[in-house]
């Protein structure tokens, strides 16, 4: 889809996938406590899912937790959740003015009862709505994904149901938490970091990155629109010659 962006015609990517990082050093310059940030970055993501519809883009998806950010401090952890458990309250009511379609991908079952209790209320409660398609990556890893995947396949290999001739890549997409998306193709970093830190791994394969040193509680709509400036720079090949 084509959108005109200050005077100007630019392709605008159908996926946009952002790591939010920064928060905790965006926080440290204000001589404040990490969950001070997370609080700024949550802010953030609510605007950036308006801009984003306003702009033209289809689906928006957020990397919140991973799994390996089990490894902060039980302050930090708790306080993330307690912001998520908000978050996800504020979103039911967000979604429904804003026709979001809410989806959360990642492994649910290191988290509470009340947070999936949340989760599937926001997804059962948003699913007609065909406005933005946000993501929100929660306990989520790359790897750990395609590992659920694999155990899931290998199942059905077991009981017969499938051969493993039957494997190919359409079949594996199938099996991963994103199953219903495109490919993201456009992913954004903040914070100056030049790293995948184990997102989307299997389905960034032809994905152009955009890099900013911008801490994401900085992040604007002028930074999301430099990067599809960004974007409309880069030649896609798919491996092909043009
Ligand atoms: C990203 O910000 C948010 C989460 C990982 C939850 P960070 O908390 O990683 O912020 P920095 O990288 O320490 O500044
Ligand atoms: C990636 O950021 C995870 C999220 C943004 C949720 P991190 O801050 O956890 O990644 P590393 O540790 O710098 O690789
Ligand atoms: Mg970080």
């Amino acid at each position: 889809m084509k959108n005109i962006i200050d005077g100007e015609e630019l392709n605008i990517p159908e996926h946009v996938a952002i790591i939010m990082d920064g928060n905790g050093r965006w926080a440290k310059k204000r001589l404040m406590p990490r969950n001070f940030g997370h609080k700024a970055g949550a802010k953030v993501v609510e605007q950036i899912c308006e801009d984003a519809h306003n702009l033209g883009i289809k689906y928006l998806t957020v990397y919140a937790f991973s799994t390996e950010n089990w490894r902060r401090s039980v302050e930090e952890v708790t306080g993330i959740m307690n912001l998520l458990r908000a978050y996800l309250k504020d979103c039911i009511e967000r979604a429904s003015k804003n026709n979001m379609r809410v989806r959360v991908i990642g492994d649910r079952t290191a988290l509470d009862k009340d947070i999936v209790e949340k989760i599937e209320e926001l997804e059962a409660k948003t699913a007609c709505y065909d406005g933005l398609n946000f993501t929100i990556a929660l306990n989520y890893g790359g790897r750990d994904e395609l590992r659920r995947a694999v155990l899931d396949i290998a199942k059905d290999v077991k009981s017969g149901e499938l051969t493993p001739d039957d494997i190919d890549e359409k079949l594996i997409s199938s099996r991963l938490d994103t199953k219903d998306m495109p490919d993201p193709d456009l992913l954004i970093r903040t914070s100056g970091e030049l790293r995948l830190s184990n997102y989307l791994i299997w389905q960034l394969a032809y994905t152009e990155f955009y890099f900013t040193d911008v801490l994401w509680p900085d992040f604007d709509i002028n930074e999301l629109k430099d990067a599809i400036r960004y974007f409309n720079g880069r030649e896609r090949r798919y491996g092909g010659v043009k």
